[in-house]
């Protein structure tokens, strides 16, 4: 058989729903500098999908920053992997800078944090050990976790106690094959905007032997009195073995780094195939990512103002009857009840009514029966952005309520 046969059947789990949603729902196209509003379909929105969280993207400084770099580095320079030839006294800066802000002896950059995630779980854990991990951990940790040789057991999301029951079978086996046992969790759940029990978890270690591992990718800049991260906001950042943030976030830009002790650090230097196999992180990158960190931790101001719109917005949706689920952190979900047509044709009328473009969560993401919509809020976003989103929201649930989203009037609501 061709391999190419099956694609007649499936496009996969996402690619099935592309006739209906390609260019609208799924790659849609939102054009203009990065901002609360921008263009899309021609006409302005309120955007409230972008993880622009202190507003850095388009930032003037941050802007002129890139720009500098790419004049006088281009964007080439350093060519070839860190290890061969790959490696400048910049990278190595911003790796001390973002040791020291995460309180970690040492950092390691990484091109992307998907990749490099990845990377870090094949790194760390060999055909003894035993990876323990939450039942909503991102795809980069499923795909580090599907290069592993060894057991895997997951416990179901935030679950303490069946954390510990796992961490009891997992404490059975490497007694027998002689590994070790890394717990992954995320600092803040990037979907619903809760966040892993960080404290409860590593409460744990006083009762089992392992290593934490914490994805703070949304936690990173948002979180914590300086901003970095969840592991300063529950004060247990000493506690977190591996600590690993994407600069896809709170720093508008590309990349990201792990973080440790110097042993562990120089370790994954040499064994984090993402890296060791890759081109290094381009100039610009470097050098942009150097002005964001620092606008990051000396300029409060941008996560302040993300946190007061933050806090009006999930406060004023709470108020009026929304259920915003557990979230204790920026990202704002908005659950409703329904199923794949009724989340469908809310997004759609959310952005052709109204002008707001949110992103949308339905099966198999989030149980069947519910919808989730997905708000970002960002130090970009204003008081008003947020009065006239809760209004908005409250006209549609009303409709929702009243049944006014049934599935045989969606088709004719698809943009052709
Ligand atoms: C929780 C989490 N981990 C890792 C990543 C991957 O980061 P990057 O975009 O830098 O590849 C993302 C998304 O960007 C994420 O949300």
């Amino acid at each position: 058989m061709d391999i190419f046969n099956k694609i007649d059947n499936t496009f996969g789990p996402l690619g099935q729903y592309m006739d209906d949603a390609h260019g609208y729902y799924m790659f849609p196209k939102l054009e203009g500098p990065i901002s609360n509003k921008m263009m899309f379909m021609g006409k302005e929105r309120l955007v409230w999908s972008l993880n622009n969280y202190l507003g850095l993207g388009n930032h003037p400084e941050v802007r002129k920053a890139d720009a500098e770099a790419t004049k006088d580095w281009g964007l080439a320079y350093p060519m070839g992997a860190r290890m061969m030839s790959g490696q400048t006294k910049y990278h190595e800066e911003l790796e001390a800078k973002l040791a020291e802000f995460v309180s970690k002896e040492a950092a390691y950059l990484l091109n992307y944090g998907y990749q490099g995630m990845v990377s870090i779980i094949n790194a760390l854990v060999d055909r003894r050990d035993v990876i323990v991990y939450d039942s909503e951990a991102h795809a980069c940790i499923i795909d580090g976790m599907r290069l592993h040789f060894g057991k895997r057991f997951v416990y179901p999301h935030n679950n303490m106690q069946n954390l510990e029951k796992e961490l009891e079978r997992a404490t059975k086996i490497v007694e027998k094959t002689g590994g070790g046992i890394l717990v992954i969790t995320e600092g803040v759940y990037g979907m619903a905007g809760d966040l892993g029990k960080l404290k409860d978890i590593v409460d744990l270690k006083k009762k089992f032997k392992f290593r934490l591992l914490v994805d703070d990718a949304h936690g990173f800049g948002t979180m914590g009195k300086t901003g970095a991260g969840t592991g300063e906001h529950f004060g247990v950042q000493d506690e977190i073995d591996v600590y690993f943030a994407t600069f896809a976030k709170s720093m508008a830009g590309i990349g990201g780094f792990v973080a440790s002790n110097k042993k562990v650090v120089k370790y994954l230097m040499y064994n984090l195939r993402s890296q060791v196999y890759a081109k290094s992180l381009p100039m610009p990158m470097v050098i942009g990512s150097m002005k964001r960190l620092e606008m990051l931790k000396n300029e409060p101001e941008h996560r302040e103002k993300l946190w007061t719109i933050v806090n009006a917005l999930q406060r004023g949706l709470r108020e009026k009857g929304f259920n915003l689920g557990n979230t204790e952190s920026p990202v704002t979900p908005v659950f409703f009840e329904g199923g794949v047509p009724e989340a469908t044709s809310v997004t759609h009328d959310l952005r052709e009514k109204f002008n707001i473009f949110c992103s949308i969560v339905s099966y198999p993401v989030v149980p069947k029966g519910v919808i989730m919509l997905r708000l970002i809020p960002t130090a970009m976003h204003t008081l008003e952005d947020v009065e006239y989103t809760i209004k908005c929201f409250s006209e549609v649930k009303k409709k929702l309520d009243d049944g006014e989203y049934s599935s045989d009037k969606i088709k004719s609501m698809y943009v052709e």
